[in-house]
């Protein structure tokens, strides 16, 4: 078995080596008192005011908390803010000439922006958005990788309190047309095309596409990103331009309802669908502020680095939202790590003499493979703070990143979080609590978890079982509030909690170790993609028979895609892997295709015709098979290990 983001597991809790964060890090960290989790737990739900005050508000909330045991449930009812009043204007008057971003492209060209060069460019675009008569019914698509320009319009539609949903530029043309248009959205800002790993992406293209696939008319906003000589025809404009006619322009922001939504964003959920969650205007903004301060620690005079993509979720709430709510300089990098040489984040690191860095364990693991001389190469004395999200790091990892990247000095914050829960919900405080590298901590004060077996029943401490959240959170979505329940929480009692769909052991001090998901998601590299929604892909190419999708251990994505497909008599199986590569490419985005397509006559399947995705995982990961008793076609199996190992 290769050793993949399980490895860590077999460690017994107990056996865990706890570190303290060191005392020059604590004397100076944001939180330090640790009566803190008691205070907030005495307080509950007004110690959230602690998140609210770190915003401005047009309207003062008339409570912190409104609801009973039940949805629907409120977050600051009665007040009200805008979200880039609270990222931009507030803090002119102190830090004008700060620098609010840093861009840096793939080639090594740079553009930064201080707060009142942002706050210009926002406004610019915000009338030039309003102009085109976006009002607060609609919601703007952004369809832009890593620029400048990308936070530029979520700010923008944030000063009109309009809504923008923001995809993942590597996402195709398909799935573009199908966020758009289950949103109705009929504006989306875009670019020309963009640079990845060395190789142009025509983005307008895969805009124009899915411009013609949607329903609705859309226009269309282009950012001149790579020069390119494109076409913009009816119903298109360039940027640039419409940013020039409207420089100097002032746009008052408006102020929205704390739970009126901020922005839409789509994920993968227990369907094959993708599943819009929509945030928050104060309960969010709250959420992100407070934990971007006591979690990560950021000080306004801070160089702030998380590499995530602004595309999914960790890069709306912790490059955008929360650093530049509490006014601090964030970098934002369109690029990969090793292009052009793999000490390329080192480098940036020690050039911009970055503070804190929040990366994601898929990333460490590709750190380590590469080897410690990349990073040894550069001074990165800089940093104080160090961060992961996105999947379950193990110890060794963790403390390769300490050591190698934090020179074996630095406190390391491993954060849990998801999409639907908006902000970090599960970390250690770093100037308050000890470390146990694998673990990634307690649920953070204010917050309320459990650990239960299939049927809802706590289990005992130490046992593996499913995390639920039992109480209400700041920076919970619109439909939680509302009391709607998501997938399999729909059929488990009736009691209110929340079920994540993570696997979870909690050891003696409350810290929880996190095992991976229990649902049919997959998580490559730190990105959640659909079983469903992939196996229905490599199905519907003409040719395959039947598909089956699983996820299997990788040293360094964490999670793998293997497809299992067996083909109609007579197909070619080089021809057939093109197709099927190109069909998931073409569905979700070169981003989502397997890594391994293998062929097989027929898949395991149960008595009753269910293909046992069990023993495919196993294969894939070269396990122990288990109980096999209930499989109709053993034969297989042999078959399956031999070709799977032949790769
Ligand atoms: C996983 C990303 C273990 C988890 C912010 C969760 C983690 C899913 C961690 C959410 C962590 C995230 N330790 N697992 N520190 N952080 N996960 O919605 O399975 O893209 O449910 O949000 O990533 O992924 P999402």
């Amino acid at each position: 078995m290769t050793p993949g983001k399980g490895s860590g597991r077999d460690t017994a809790l107990s056996e865990r080596p706890a570190l303290d964060p060191p005392s020059w890090f604590t004397e100076q960290a944001n939180v330090q008192d640790p009566s803190i989790t008691e205070r907030f737990e005495d307080d509950w739900p007004d110690c959230w005011a602690a998140a609210a005050d770190l915003l401005e508000w047009d309207r003062e909330y008339d409570a912190v908390f409104r609801g009973s045991e039940e949805p629907p449930f409120e977050w600051f009812p009665g007040g009200r803010l805008n979200a880039s009043y609270n990222c931009l204007d507030r803090h002119l008057p102190e830090r004008k000439n700060q620098l609010a971003l840093i861009w840096e492209g793939h080639l090594g060209e740079s553009r930064s922006y201080t707060y009142r060069e942002l706050y210009r460019e926002v406004n610019a675009f915000a009338a030039a958005l309003r102009e085109r008569g976006v009002t607060q019914d609609d919601v703007v698509t952004v369809y832009l990788p890593m620029v400048p320009e990308l936070p530029v319009t979520m700010l923008a539609c944030a000063r009109l309190g309009v809504r923008h949903n923001v995809v993942f530029a590597g996402f195709s043309a398909d799935a573009l047309a199908e966020r758009m248009e289950r949103t109705g959205s009929e504006y989306l800002v875009t670019c020309d095309g963009y640079y990845r790993r060395g190789s142009a992406v025509a983005q307008k293209n895969k805009a124009d596409n899915a411009r013609i696939a949607v329903e609705q008319a859309v226009e269309v906003v282009v950012v001149d990103s790579l020069g390119l000589d494109v076409h913009l025809g009816e119903g298109y404009h360039d940027y640039d331009s419409l940013l020039e006619r409207h420089r100097g322009t002032d746009v008052e922001p408006v102020p929205r309802a704390a739970d009126d939504p901020l922005f839409r964003i789509y994920t993968s959920g227990t369907t094959g669908e993708p599943k819009a969650v929509d945030h928050t205007t104060g309960g969010y903004l709250a959420h992100v502020a407070w934990t971007s301060q006591s979690v990560l620690d950021i000080k306004p005079d801070d160089t702030y680095w998380c590499s995530a993509d602004i595309g999914w979720i960790t890069g709306h709430s912790y490059i955008v939202y929360g650093p530049l709510a509490l006014g601090t300089t964030t970098v934002l990098y369109n690029g990969t790590p090793d292009h052009p040489e793999k000490d390329r984040l080192w480098e940036l690191i020690d050039r911009y003499a970055v503070d804190v860095f929040y990366t994601a364990p898929t990333a460490i693991r590709a750190f380590m493979k590469w080897g410690e001389e990349y990073p040894a190469e550069h001074d990165l004395s800089s940093l104080r703070l160090l961060g992961t999200v996105g999947e379950p790091i193990d110890r060794r990892a963790w403390e390769w990143y300490r050591e190698h990247i934090g020179g074996g000095e630095c406190p390391v914050v491993d954060t849990w979080w998801q999409t639907e829960t908006g902000a970090i919900l599960v970390s250690t405080l770093p100037g308050v609590d000890e470390m146990k590298p694998g673990s990634a901590g307690k649920p953070l004060p204010g917050i309320e978890t459990a650990v239960v077996d299939p049927a809802g029943q706590a289990v005992e401490q130490g046992t593996a079982g499913e995390l639920v959240v039992t109480r209400p959170w700041p920076g919970m979505p619109k439909s939680l509030l509302a009391g709607e329940r998501w997938g399999e929480a729909a059929t488990r009692g009736d009691e209110w909690r929340y079920y994540p769909e993570d696997g979870v052991v909690e050891d003696d001090d409350g810290y929880l170790t996190f095992l991976g998901r229990v649902d049919d998601a997959i998580n490559v590299a730190g990105r959640r993609f659909s079983t469903m929604e992939l196996e229905s892909t490599v199905a519907g190419v003409p040719g395959v028979a039947e598909a089956a999708v699983v996820g299997a251990d990788h040293p360094t994505t964490g999670t793998a895609i293997y497809a299992y497909v067996s083909p109609e008599r007579g197909r070619s199986e080089e021809h057939l892997r093109e197709e099927i590569e190109a069909a998931v490419a073409d569905a979700i985005g070169e981003m989502a295709t397997p890594r391994e397509i293998v062929f097989t006559p027929d898949l395991p399947k149960t008595r009753s015709g269910k293909v046992m995705r069990r023993l495919l995982t196993a294969v894939a990961n070269d396990e122990e098979l288990g109980d096999i008793s209930a499989l109709r076609n053993p034969a297989i199996l042999g078959e399956l290990r031999t070709t799977t190992s032949n790769r």
